[in-house]
C-alpha cells in the first residue's frame, strides 16, 4: 500500500508526496498586460511543500482570457513575471506545473486584449453570466473556429507551453475539465460541428487531441498533463455520450506518455475506475464532493490504490502547509470564498500555518 507520504513520478519529475494543489483562478495578475506579481509569488511558495503545484488557468493567447485579472503566458513580460513565481517554488524545493486554459465561449468581449467575440466550436451560447468590470454580463454566442482558427489555437497552446518552460515551469497542464474550450469540443451540447472537429466521439476528440500532441511535441510529452470532467455539467456542458467520448480520448493519447492524467471527477464516479484501467500512467484525482469540498478522507484514495495522487482546492487555498497538517492529522483553516476571487493579500497570503 502506498501512502500520500510517499514520492511519486511525475513524467521526468519525482513529487515529494501525493498531495497536489489544485488549479485555482485567484484573479489577482495585476501586473503589466496580464502578469503575476510578487504577491502571486509569495502565494505559491507558500504552498510549494504540495507534491505538485498546478497553478491557476491561464491563458495561452489573448483571446483565451474570460475572467478578469488572470495570468496569461504570451507575453514576455508575462514570461519575465511567472519566472520569478517558479524561483520562489523552487528555492523552497516544490514543483510547479502551468495550467493552459483557454476559456472559449465562456467568457465576454470586454474581458480579453482584443476586446472580440470569444470563439468556441459552434454557435451555441452558454447559459449563464461572467463577472465584467461593469457587472455581471450574461454569456456571449462565440464565434466558431474555422480550420485556420484551430490551426492557430493549437499553435497557440504550443507556444504557451514553450513559454512556460521558459519561464522555469516543470510542465504543463492543458485544461480539458469544467467547461472550458477543450472540453467545449469534447461534448456534445457545445460541439455542434458537421466537418472533422465534430460529430461523433472520434471527431469531437480531434481537437483536444491536437492540442495534447502539439504541446507534448514542443516540451515533451513528460511535461504535460491534462486535466478532465467526465459527466461535469459545469458551465452548462452537456454529454450525451461521455463514456465512449473519454474513452476514445483516452485510447488516442495513452500511447503518447504524458506525465499525468488529472480527473476531476463528475456525478458519474462509476467511471473513474474505468478511466483508471485505461490510463498506463499516473493520475491524479479530484474527487466529486458533492456540497463539500475533498476534505482530509481523500486520501483513501491512494491508499487503495485508486489514484497515484489527490488534488485538494479549497483546502490548499486556505492551508499553505496542508501536506503537513494532513500528516500529522492537525486542524485545518476554512476557506473564505468572499476572497477568492480578486483582492489584495487578505485571504490569499494571510492563512496561518501550524508554527
Ligand atoms: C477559487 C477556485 C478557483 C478554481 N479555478 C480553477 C481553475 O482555474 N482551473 C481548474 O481546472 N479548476 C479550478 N477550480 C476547481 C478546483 O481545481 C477543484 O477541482 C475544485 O475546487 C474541487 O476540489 P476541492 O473540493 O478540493 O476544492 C477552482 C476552484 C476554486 C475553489
Amino acid at each position: 500500500m502506498s501512502t500520500a507520504f510517499e514520492p511519486v513520478r511525475i513524467g521526468r519529475h519525482t513529487a515529494r508526496n501525493r498531495v497536489v494543489m489544485a488549479p485555482m483562478t485567484r484573479n489577482r495578475a495585476y501586473g503589466p498586460g496580464g502578469s503575476p506579481t510578487e504577491l502571486m509569488a509569495t502565494y505559491y511558495a507558500q504552498r510549494a511543500d504540495a507534491g505538485l503545484i498546478v497553478t491557476e488557468g491561464t491563458q495561452p493567447s489573448p483571446i483565451g482570457q474570460g475572467y478578469l485579472n488572470t495570468p496569461g503566458l504570451h507575453a514576455p513580460e508575462q514570461i519575465a513575471a511567472w519566472k520569478v513565481v517558479t524561483d520562489a517554488v523552487h528555492a523552497r524545493g516544490g514543483l510547479i506545473f502551468a495550467q493552459l486554459m483557454h476559456t472559449g465561449r465562456i467568457g465576454h468581449p470586454s474581458l480579453n486584449q482584443l476586446s472580440a467575440t470569444p470563439v468556441g466550436a459552434s454557435a451555441v451560447r452558454a447559459d449563464g453570466s461572467v463577472r465584467t468590470a461593469t457587472g455581471p454580463a450574461d454569456f456571449v454566442t462565440p464565434e466558431p473556429l474555422d480550420d485556420k482558427g484551430i490551426q492557430r489555437t493549437v499553435e497557440d497552446f504550443a507556444d504557451a507551453a514553450r513559454n512556460a518552460v521558459e519561464a522555469g515551469f516543470d510542465g504543463v497542464e492543458l485544461h480539458g475539465a469544467n467547461g472550458y474550450l477543450l472540453h467545449q469540443f469534447l461534448a456534445t451540447g457545445s460541439n455542434r460541428r458537421d466537418d472533422e472537429w465534430g460529430g461523433g466521439p472520434e471527431g469531437r476528440i480531434r481537437f483536444p487531441v491536437a492540442v495534447v500532441e502539439a504541446v507534448a511535441a514542443a516540451i515533451g510529452a513528460d511535461r504535460v498533463g491534462l486535466r478532465i470532467s467526465p459527466s461535469n455539467p459545469y458551465n452548462d456542458i452537456s454529454e450525451d455520450d461521455h463514456r465512449e467520448t473519454y474513452t476514445a480520448l483516452l485510447a488516442a493519447i495513452d500511447p503518447l506518455g504524458l506525465a499525468y492524467l488529472h480527473v476531476a471527477e463528475g456525478p458519474d464516479v462509476d467511471f473513474t475506475p474505468q478511466l483508471r484501467q485505461r490510463w498506463s500512467g499516473t493520475l491524479i484525482l479530484n474527487p466529486f464532493t458533492p456540497g463539500a469540498y475533498t476534505g482530509p478522507d481523500a486520501l483513501r484514495h491512494v491508499e487503495s490504490g485508486a489514484s497515484d495522487l489527490v488534488s485538494f482546492g479549497a483546502l490548499f487555498l486556505a492551508n499553505p502547509d496542508l501536506p503537513e497538517r494532513l500528516r500529522a492529522g492537525a486542524g485545518l483553516n476554512a476557506p473564505d470564498y468572499s476572497k477568492a476571487y480578486g483582492g489584495d493579500h487578505t485571504g490569499y497570503t494571510d492563512y496561518p500555518t501550524l508554527n
